[in-house]
């Protein structure tokens, strides 16, 4: 199949010409005109040509030439994949015109076209194991490096795989996905990536004092894991603390959630997994920055120990926390990593998390919420992620807003006065970072798509691992008083004994 890219209105240009003359190009005009072709986005027209053998051309739109981004492009590749899907095609070329012929450019069309690829279909019986798209040629107008382009190819392949993990771990059902499941992929995937990683069971949990984590894992029969991952990269200048929420499944606990809530709540370990995944694969880059991974994993379900609204835990910085909606338990887990995390003194904290359906209120199903208190640091994450295609939006840390979080009976309550959920969850986090440097994704809304997306089917959608993926090498080749910067990075404090990092 042979793929032109049309921006709104170029139907009748120049591009199509090459790929289909004389009564060919009768045929796709003839097609085109049929289906209404202009060039929007998401228009998607497939023609059969004439030739020594069955041949296809698939025009895909890319909507207003004015507007194209590198996405716009990563999307209209994605769509070609889904077409030659759908139409059994094995070998896919992509013409690419000037206008997309930059690395960056190239690198996106094949990273969409990977990434519209994904299947989950290990519970169909009736899965199709018929022709798969096995090539993609791109067409390009002009010759590129052709070494840089196999190493950033190679970055690709290296971010597919992960947020395919990612996407794997989310749509597997609750019931398979256990912590002790996480835990055991993280273990798996970190081993031949020389990522170093740490489980501790209940018994350390207790230990190390997450009552967060035991607080929440108190309803559940499944044991309840702490995941510590480390990468230390060659020669690296930063280290960089991701913390995921890992809840396999929210039940809403005693404060339980209706039927409809629930039906995909197998997604609350969505930001879990985009840490364990970014890890593997910073790993698998060799990244020239130290990372330290941080998960909690536990059911959160109304078993006869479950916790109860009204409960006081106190967490391991001495704060006190009255639970008054055992259904706000992602910041309870959260607030133990954070505290963790913050402990190591690292440059910059992340947390990715599905903490609130208010950021879905806000922002939608595709948009994630940002917040930091560093703001070069989430100016930064943003443009990535218009570049990624993982759109990030910043919501305030409204100072006003703490007294939402106040409780009489104990330092916080773990919900707010009902309005600005989103915003009320960030600053219960804040609470646990000990000033640090820190930026919270919500990620509620995107780490899951109830419809097909250009380039994720419906489910899991890896949301956030390519924002950090390319943010973690950024950070890895800049000086580190130089901006985009992981702040009062300057003086780094001598690396603490050896982690005894496995290698290879
Ligand atoms: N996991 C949910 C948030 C969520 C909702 C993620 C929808 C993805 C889709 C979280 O644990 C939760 O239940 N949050 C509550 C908080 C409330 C009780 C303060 C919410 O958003 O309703
Ligand atoms: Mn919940
Ligand atoms: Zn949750």
């Amino acid at each position: 199949m042979v793929v032109v890219l049309l921006a709104a209105n170029e139907e009748r240009g120049a591009a199509l010409r090459a790929f289909a003359r004389g009564a060919d190009g009768a045929a796709v005009r003839r097609g085109l005109t049929a289906e209404r072709f202009h060039g929007r986005e998401g228009q998607v027209v497939t023609v059969t040509i004439a030739g020594a053998r069955r041949r296809l051309l698939c025009v895909v739109g890319l909507g207003d030439a004015a507007a194209l981004d590198v996405d716009a492009w990563r999307r209209a590749a994605g769509r070609a994949r889904q077409a030659a899907e759908r139409h059994g095609a094995a070998r896919v070329a992509i013409a690419v015109d000037e206008r997309a012929s930059s690395i960056e450019h190239i690198v996106a069309l094949a990273e969409g076209f990977d990434l519209a690829g994904y299947r989950f279909d290990k519970y169909k019986s009736d899965a199709e194991h018929g022709v798969l798209v096995g090539e993609l040629t791109l067409l390009t107008p002009t010759p590129l490096p052709a070494a840089d382009v196999a190493r950033r190819l190679g970055g690709v392949a290296t971010a597919v795989t992960a947020v395919g993990t990612v996407r794997d771990l989310v749509n597997e059902p609750a019931a398979v996905k256990t912590p002790t499941f996480i835990a055991a992929t993280a273990e798996r995937l970190a081993a031949d990536a020389g990522v170093e990683v740490e489980i501790w069971d209940r018994a350390r949990i207790e230990r190390e004092r997450l009552a967060g984590l035991l607080a929440v894992a108190r309803g559940s029969n499944e044991e309840p894991r702490f995941i510590r991952m480390r990468w230390r990269g060659p020669g690296a200048r930063r280290r960089v603390a991701l913390v995921g929420k890992g809840i396999t499944f929210d039940s809403g606990g005693l404060s339980l959630k209706p039927a409809k809530a629930m039906e995909t709540m197998k997604t609350d370990m969505a930001g879990g997994a985009a840490v364990i995944a970014t890890m593997v694969a910073a790993g698998r880059m060799q990244l020239a920055i130290d990372v330290d991974g941080f998960v909690p994993a536990t059911e959160n379900l109304p078993g006869g120990k479950a916790q109860k609204p009204g409960d006081v835990i106190r967490f391991r910085n001495g704060k006190s926390v009255e639970v008054l909606n055992t259904d706000a338990e992602g910041r309870l887990i959260l607030a133990d990593a954070l505290a963790l995390a913050a402990a190591d003194k690292p440059d910059l904290i992340i947390d990715l998390a599905t903490l609130t359906g208010a950021c879905i209120v806000a922002l939608g199903p595709q948009v994630a919420g940002i917040y930091g208190n560093e703001q070069a640091v989430v100016d930064r994450l943003v443009t990535l992620g218009r570049e990624t295609g993982e759109p990030l939006w910043q919501l305030p840390l409204v100072p006003e807003y703490r007294d939402d979080i106040k409780s009489p009976v104990a330092d916080l309550k773990n919900i707010g006065g009902g309005n600005a959920g989103s915003i009320t969850a960030a600053l219960f986090l804040q609470e646990f970072v000990a000033g640090r440097p820190w930026v919270h994704m919500d990620i509620a809304g995107p780490a899951f798509t109830d419809k097909e997306l250009p380039y994720a089917p419906k489910g899991g959608t890896g949301f956030g691992v390519r924002i950090l993926l390319r943010y973690l090498a950024e950070l890895a080749a800049t000086p580190p008083d130089v901006p985009p910067r992981a702040a009062a990075s300057h003086a780094r404090p001598r690396r603490k004994p050896p982690l005894a990092a496995k290698r290879r």
